[in-house]
């Protein structure tokens, strides 16, 4: 069965290209070995993560307990996650944006996705303005 995740968290430390990259170039050779697809977001600005997994239900939550587990950042809180028949990001071990360079309108909303500096109001509907924001994300790559 499919599965899609999405969290955020809070990276530990300023995360430099060449951590980013590093990163990056680690996750894509294991994602791709775990047949796992989607996109990380980064704002350095705010040192916010927020990541689309999917796959396999099994290989997701595997991979999503050693992310957890990962010291470079913290505040690792599941947004949502939801069976799913077709992947968003199939052609993508791991996509990558910068979220400080994204359209405002797909921020509308949004100044920061970590639920403990959030208000309650904003905290309303994250999820779904979550959801919405991959969405738009996977048509746009
Ligand atoms: C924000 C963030 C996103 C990550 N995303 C992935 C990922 O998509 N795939 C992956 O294999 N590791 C990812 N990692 C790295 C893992 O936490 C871990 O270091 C890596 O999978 C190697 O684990 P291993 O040594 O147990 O094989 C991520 C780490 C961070 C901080």
């Amino acid at each position: 069965m499919l599965t899609e995740l999405v969290y955020c968290s809070v990276a530990t430390r300023i995360m430099t290209m060449e951590d980013l990259d590093g990163l990056l170039k680690l996750s894509r050779e294991k994602n791709a070995r775990l047949n796992v697809t989607g996109i990380l977001l980064h704002s350095a600005r705010t040192r916010e993560f927020m990541q689309l997994l999917e796959g396999e239900k099994k290989d997701v939550e595997d991979l999503m307990r050693v992310i957890e587990m990962d010291e470079r950042h913290t505040c690792v809180d599941v947004m949502y996650q939801d069976e799913i028949k077709t992947r968003s990001f199939e052609d993508w071990s791991m996509a990558f944006r910068p979220l400080d360079e994204m359209d405002s309108k797909l921020l509308e909303g949004y100044t920061t996705f970590n639920a403990e500096s959030l208000p309650p109001a904003l905290l309303n509907g994250r999820t779904s303005r979550a959801r919405s924001m991959m969405t738009t994300l996977s048509k746009d790559l």
